[in-house]
């Protein structure tokens, strides 16, 4: 069967009901397009999973702040399509905008809104992205119910984005499980992002140092280090004449909780500008 490339909900909501008919299990990994190693890795956990598998790519315009780079963000749906056909994706969902918000006006005046919870969003990315992640729970509940997913994929590069999903999900009883996949990174350590497209040479040099960072803390939590206040340091040293620092952060993976002293299962991400290019990567300890 070749691939389905609609921008319709009414046939993707067809699909998805003689799937439900056929008892097939769906996986959804919802993305923005520019698909890359990381989203393939999604596509092919979903694939492993489920018995069909419908990728979405929508540049969803209510996460992006009026400063940020909605016009600019790539937008590839052709290379897109050949990546999820080549690992046997079954639906790509690719609606407009006016397909998912209609023609309202895209602010809390006008459409309903998912609000997660302020400890979640006040913090880290949700400090400089104002409405961030009111708009990208808004628009993955929005996929939730159109695709009603048994499994859905999300990288745990976003991994406050993961979480603040987790909590949506809880909250709001929906019923899908999220899978989480691991970090996909260039041979010298660079997370992969369709914002690396951005880079110039020396930007791209100077974002190495975001990854060489966190490899830094590794390392000496491994010594035995757990202070997070001599880890961030050590962590800055590394970033500090290469990149502008917005965050290092230490969390409890399972809460996400500010910790004092990392251990097994801290989180430490890291937001920072490659020229003009803001980057996020993190590890887990
Ligand atoms: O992580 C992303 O690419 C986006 O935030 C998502 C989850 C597809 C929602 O637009």
């Amino acid at each position: 069967m070749s691939i389905i490339l609609t921008n319709s909900i009414e046939e993707v909501r067809q699909n998805i009901k003689a799937y439900k008919e056929g008892k097939y299990t769906i996986g959804l990994v919802p993305t923005m397009g520019a698909l890359h190693a990381g989203h393939a890795s999604l596509i092919k956990k979903a694939k492993e999973m489920c018995d069909k598998v419908v990728v979405s790519v929508f540049v969803n315009p209510i996460q992006f702040g009026p400063n940020e780079d909605y016009e600019k963000y790539p937008r590839t749906i052709d290379r897109d399509k050949k990546v999820c056909e080549e690992i046997g994706a079954d639906i790509i969902f690719a609606p407009t905008p006016k397909e998912m918000y209609g023609d309202k006006k895209l602010s809390n005046d006008e459409i309903t809104y998912v609000c997660p919870p302020y400890n979640l969003v006040d913090c880290l990315c949700g400090k400089s992205r104002i409405g961030h992640f009111d708009g990208v729970a808004t628009v993955v509940l929005k996929l939730f119910n159109i695709v009603q997913p048994d499994f859905a994929f999300f990288g745990q590069k976003d991994a406050q984005q993961q979480f603040i999903i987790r909590q949506m999900v809880k909250d709001l009883n929906v019923n899908v499980e999220i899978v989480s996949c691991p970090i996909v990174r260039e041979s010298d350590g660079l997370a992969l992002s369709s914002r690396n497209s951005y880079l110039s040479k020396e930007d791209r040099e100077n974002a190495l140092s975001i990854s060489k960072a966190l490899n830094q803390i590794e390392k000496l939590y491994k010594s035995g280090i757990t202070d997070t206040e001599i880890l961030f340091d050590a962590g800055f040293d590394v970033l500090k004449d290469n990149v502008y620092l917005e965050y290092i952060e230490f969390r409890d993976y399972e809460n996400f909780e500010k910790v004092k002293t990392a251990g097994k299962n801290t989180l430490v991400a890291i937001a920072a500008k490659a020229g003009k290019t803001r980057l996020i990567d993190n590890i887990i300890l």
